[in-house]
C-alpha cells in the first residue's frame, strides 16, 4: 500500500467516524431542579433512528477534566397511534374554539353531553401523530456539591457528543426569570433570555405554560426547533414547565416526553408522580404548580416547610379570571393554604392585581408594597412572545387591577428572606433596551394558612365533582 493510499484510507475512516458522531449529535438539551438541591436532571435527545447510544453524562470541576460519569435511562419512540377520548370542558359552548375541535377529531365522532352547569365535549378519535424523536435521554445527577460550577457534556463519543457546557449550583435565595407563552416564532424575549442566562442575570427560569405554539406541529418539528432554541438558556440553569392549554393535544404527549426530566425529577421528590402538576421547595420558597386545564386536585404538603419556606408561589397557566377554566376547587385551597402568590401567563399582556379573594380587594397605600396582604396576589405574565403576538383580551376586573401593561416581557422573582418577596418586570420588546416597568414587593411578617373562608363540606362536595369531570379513559 503506498503512502497516499494510506493517507486516503485515514481520510476516509475519519470522515465517515466523524459524520456517524456528526449526524448523532444530542440536542434538546435542558436540564431541572429535582427538587433536592443537590441534583440536577438532564434531557437530550439524539436524532439518529439507527444508532443506539448509551445514555450518559460526563462532568467535572473543570472544563478539560470531565472525570465523573452518570448513565441514566433512554425512551425510543416515533409514531404513536390510538384511539383517544378526550374530554373538554367548557362552561359556555359557543366559546368553544373550532380549530381544536377540528384538530382533535380528524373525522372522527364529537358529542356533547350536558353535566351539571357546564357542557362537556366528549372527542372521540383515532389519532396517528409523531414525536418527532428518536431517542430520549434523562440522567440524574446527584451529591452535587453547592455553590460550585460544573462542566458537563452529553452523549458518547462514538455516537456523537455536545459541547462541553455548564451550569452553577446556587445555594441561597435564586433569582427566577418567569414568563408563560414563549413559542419558536415570534420568541420576542428570547435573544435577551440567552444574554441574561450567559451574564448570569438569574438562576433559573419557570415557563408557565404555552410554549413553541404548539410541539406536536409539523409532525413534532416545531417542538424540536423550539426545544434547540431554548437550549442556550437551558443547559445552562435549570428550566422548569408546567402544561398550558396548548400544551393539551393528544392528552399532553409531546410535554410528557420532551419534559420527561421533570417527571423524574420534581414529578418524582413531590410524590405528584407527573409533570403536569409538581411542587418544589427552593431558597425560601415552596412552588406549586398545578394544570389549570383539568380538574386535578393535588393536595399539597404546603404548609409542612413554612418555617424553612415561608413563601408559597403557585404556578399554572391561567388565573380564577381567565376563559374555558374553572378556580371553584384551586381558588378555596390557594386562599386557604396562604398561597402568597400566583404567576400565570395565557393572556398575552402583563398585569398585577392587588391582593384578592373571591370579590375582596385590598387596597395598599403603596401600589408597589403589599404590607401584611390578607390574601393572594396574581401576576400575569404571559407576553414572552408567540406568534398570536400581544392581546387586550382576558383583563381581570379593572378594580382588581393594580398595573397592566400592553409589551413583550418577562418578570423576575427573588425572596430576600422571610418577610421580603421581590418582584419585577422588564419589556422586552424588539429593538427597545429591556427597562423595567413594573416591581412589587410582598412584605408578609404572618406566614402561613388563613382562615377558611369556605364551608369544608361543600367543597368536598364540588371536588368530587370536579373529580369524575376530569377522568380521560383510553380505549
Ligand atoms: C453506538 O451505537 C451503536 C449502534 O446503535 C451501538 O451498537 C453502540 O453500542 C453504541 N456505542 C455506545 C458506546 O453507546
Ligand atoms: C391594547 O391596550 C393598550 C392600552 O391598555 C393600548 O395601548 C393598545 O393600543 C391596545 N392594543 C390593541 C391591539 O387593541
Ligand atoms: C429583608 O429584606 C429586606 C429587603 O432587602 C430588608 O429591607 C430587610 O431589612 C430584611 N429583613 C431582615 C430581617 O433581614
Ligand atoms: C364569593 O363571592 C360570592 C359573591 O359575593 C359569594 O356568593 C360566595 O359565597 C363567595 N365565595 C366564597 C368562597 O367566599
Ligand atoms: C394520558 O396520559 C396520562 C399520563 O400522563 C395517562 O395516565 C393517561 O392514561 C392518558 N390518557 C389517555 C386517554 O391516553
Amino acid at each position: 500500500m503506498t503512502m497516499s493510499t494510506f493517507a486516503v484510507l485515514v481520510l476516509l475512516v475519519i470522515t465517515f467516524t466523524y459524520s456517524v458522531a456528526a449526524d448523532n449529535k444530542p440536542e434538546q438539551i435542558h436540564i431541572a431542579y429535582t427538587g433536592i438541591l443537590s441534583e440536577r436532571i438532564v434531557n437530550y435527545v439524539t436524532p439518529s433512528p439507527d444508532l443506539q447510544p448509551e445514555t450518559v453524562v460526563a462532568y467535572g470541576s473543570s472544563p478539560d477534566k470531565l472525570t465523573r460519569k452518570e448513565t441514566g435511562t433512554s425512551f425510543k419512540f416515533g409514531t404513536h397511534e390510538g384511539h383517544y377520548f378526550m374530554i373538554h370542558n367548557v362552561k359556555n359552548e359557543r366559546t368553544l374554539r373550532t380549530s381544536f375541535l377540528e384538530k382533535s377529531v380528524k373525522g372522527d365522532k364529537a358529542r356533547t353531553l350536558q353535566f351539571s352547569s357546564s357542557v362537556i365535549v366528549f372527542l372521540e378519535c383515532h389519532a396517528i401523530f409523531y414525536l418527532g424523536l428518536i431517542l430520549r435521554h434523562v440522567i440524574k445527577l446527584t451529591g452535587l456539591e453547592l455553590n460550585k460550577r460544573y462542566y458537563y457534556q452529553v452523549g458518547v463519543p462514538d455516537n456523537g457528543t455536545s459541547d462541553v457546557m455548564s451550569f452553577f449550583t446556587k445555594d441561597g435565595n435564586p433569582v427566577f426569570a418567569i414568563y408563560g407563552d414563549m413559542g419558536y416564532v415570534n420568541a420576542v424575549s428570547l435573544d435577551r433570555l440567552k444574554k441574561e442566562a450567559d451574564d448570569g442575570g438569574f438562576d433559573a427560569v419557570i415557563h408557565a405554560g404555552d410554549l413553541a405554539y404548539d410541539m406536536y406541529e409539523g409532525d413534532g418539528t416545531i417542538g424540536n426547533e423550539f426545544m434547540n432554541s431554548i437550549q442556550p438558556i437551558a443547559t445552562k440553569v435549570p428550566y422548569m414547565a408546567l402544561p398550558g392549554n396548548h400544551e393539551q393535544m393528544y392528552n399532553f404527549t409531546h410535554f410528557v416526553h420532551r419534559f420527561s426530566n421533570m417527571e423524574l425529577g420534581v414529578g418524582q421528590t413531590s410524590g405528584s408522580g407527573t409533570s403536569l402538576w409538581w411542587s418544589m421547595d427552593i431558597g425560601l420558597i415552596h412552588f406549586v404548580a398545578f394544570d389549570s386545564e383539568v380538574y386535578h386536585y393535588y393536595r399539597d404538603k404546603a404548609n409542612q416547610n413554612r418555617e424553612r419556606t415561608p413563601w408559597i408561589v403557585s404556578l399554572a397557566h391561567k388565573a380564577w379570571f381567565m376563559e374555558k377554566t374553572d378556580f371553584s376547587v384551586f381558588g378555596p385551597l390557594l386562599h386557604k393554604y396562604g398561597v402568597d402568590l400566583h404567576l400565570c401567563g395565557h393572556a398575552h399582556n402583563y398585569q398585577r392585581l392587588y391582593p384578592t379573594y373571591n370579590d375582596s380587594v385590598e387596597y395598599p397605600t403603596d401600589n408597589h408594597v403589599y404590607v401584611n396582604p390578607k390574601f393572594k396576589t396574581v401576576i400575569v405574565a404571559g407576553s414572552a412572545g408567540s406568534p398570536e403576538k400581544l392581546s387586550n383580551w382576558t383583563h381581570a376586573p379593572e378594580r382588581m387591577s393594580a398595573k397592566y401593561i400592553y409589551d413583550y416581557g418577562y418578570g423576575h422573582l427573588q425572596a430576600m428572606n422571610q418577610t421580603h418577596l421581590y418582584w419585577s418586570w422588564e419589556n422586552t420588546h424588539e429593538n427597545v433596551r429591556p427597562v423595567m416597568q413594573d416591581y412589587l414587593w410582598i412584605v408578609q411578617e404572618h406566614h402561613g394558612p388563613r382562615p377558611s373562608l369556605f364551608d369544608e363540606e361543600q367543597y368536598q362536595g364540588l371536588k368530587e365533582l370536579k373529580d369524575v369531570k376530569s377522568e380521560s379513559v383510553e380505549v
